[in-house]
């Protein structure tokens, strides 16, 4: 006997991780592992957050502040907009959920694109919608065709740029045609979780779109460039109209306090997210090299992870087990629509090169 339910959370999927190093060490007895899974900034955190984490535990039998002002003025002032634009969360993930709940009920559809991030899904198919995938153009979001499955039933369209997995991107010509032709009804949300990393001439920069487009509404993550994957900080960026529609929502808490000190030292610490950019760039150097070396193919990515295809001779969750026994995680994406690829992300050289060795072992 079970009691009622709610259908939409029985019919979810859930959202499967990247295998965390300790699973692996129970299941297999390894250590030394590379975890190359969840597009985490390889690095360990820098000095002042660390000394940020080490201040703020002092305080742990505190409440957190609820509405986060030191860390909205510090986002304010870094981003050039008003703290009354910002939505704190616990991970981007959390206000993508609050997005989706400003405006997804049962009769509602949701746009995205096809291999786009599967927190869209989630969160929309709990809130009742109906998701409406296009299909993608070269493993990219195809705009147009986006823009043709918006209809009157729909309420947001979702798009990651850069996108994860696939790491595809849309420049900001395209993005601007599809947002000027966007009826009033519908909300864009526009996930730039990988957006520090980006350096591609026409990559759009969001939140300077937001004055012209008061439909849009940007997610960022502290859990990338910055570092902090583990304590779950993101944001949104938004009108101050749908920042209190959002605040609405939100937990009274959701962020925690070692976070939010943690996220405003992050923010000042430049100099680390400058050598992260650059480790990335050379790191997808790299990585990409590396595959062509071995023969893969692999889609050009502007993340801090890289798509490749695994030879039709292997199957993907083969070559993803027999890595795993070479104490290399990465990420099996058959639940993007792309079963034949594994997704790494770009970790530290020495990380990048034990991934490639292994991977040519496993493929030999
Ligand atoms: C495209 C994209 N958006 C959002 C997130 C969520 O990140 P977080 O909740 O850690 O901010 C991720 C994480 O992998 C991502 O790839």
């Amino acid at each position: 006997m079970v009691g009622r339910l709610n259908p939409n959370v029985a019919a979810l999927t859930p959202y499967k991780p990247g295998k965390p190093v300790d699973e692996l060490t129970r299941e297999l007895g390894l250590t030394n592992i590379v975890k190359l899974a969840s597009n985490e900034n390889p690095r360990g955190p820098g000095e002042r957050v660390r000394q940020a984490v080490h201040d703020a535990s002092r305080e742990l039998s505190r409440y957190p502040d609820g509405n986060g002002y030191a860390l909205k003025q510090a986002l304010a002032q870094h981003l050039g907009v008003d703290s009354n634009q910002i939505t704190l969360g616990n991970g981007s993930n959390d206000v993508l959920e609050l997005a989706a709940r400003m405006a997804i009920t049962a009769d509602a559809q949701a746009v995205i694109a096809d291999h786009a991030f599967v927190v869209y899904s989630l969160a929309v198919t709990t809130c009742g919608g109906t998701l409406v995938r296009v299909p993608a153009a070269s493993y990219g979001a195809d705009l147009d065709a986006m823009r043709d499955a918006v209809s009157e039933r729909t309420a947001m369209v979702f798009l990651a740029n850069p996108n994860n997995p696939t790491g595809t991107w849309v420049g900001e010509d395209a993005l601007v045609r599809f947002l000027d032709a966007l009826p009033e009804h519908v909300w864009m949300v526009l996930d730039e979780a990988y957006f520090e990393y980006v350096e591609a001439d026409g990559y759009p920069d969001g939140i300077r779109l937001l004055e012209r487009y008061p439909n849009l509404i940007v997610t960022r993550t502290f859990s990338k460039i910055y570092g902090l994957a583990a304590l779950r900080v993101g944001y949104a960026v938004s009108s101050p109209y749908v920042a209190d529609l959002l605040n609405r929502a939100r937990q009274p808490f959701n962020v925690n306090a070692v976070a939010l000190a943690a996220a405003e030292a992050a923010l000042q610490d430049g100099a680390y997210v400058e050598e992260s950019r650059r480790l990335n760039a050379s790191g997808m150097v790299q990585v990409t090299q590396g595959l062509t070396t071995l023969g893969l193919d692999f889609i050009p990515s502007r993340g801090n992870f890289v798509t490749f295809a695994v030879p039709p001779s292997a199957a993907a969750v083969d070559v993803y087990d027999a890595l795993l026994r070479e104490g290399v995680i990465v990420r099996l994406i058959a639940e993007y629509g792309l079963p034949g690829h594994l997704r790494a992300t770009v970790g530290l050289p020495e990380e990048n090169a034990r991934f490639l060795e292994a991977l040519g072992r496993v493929l030999s």
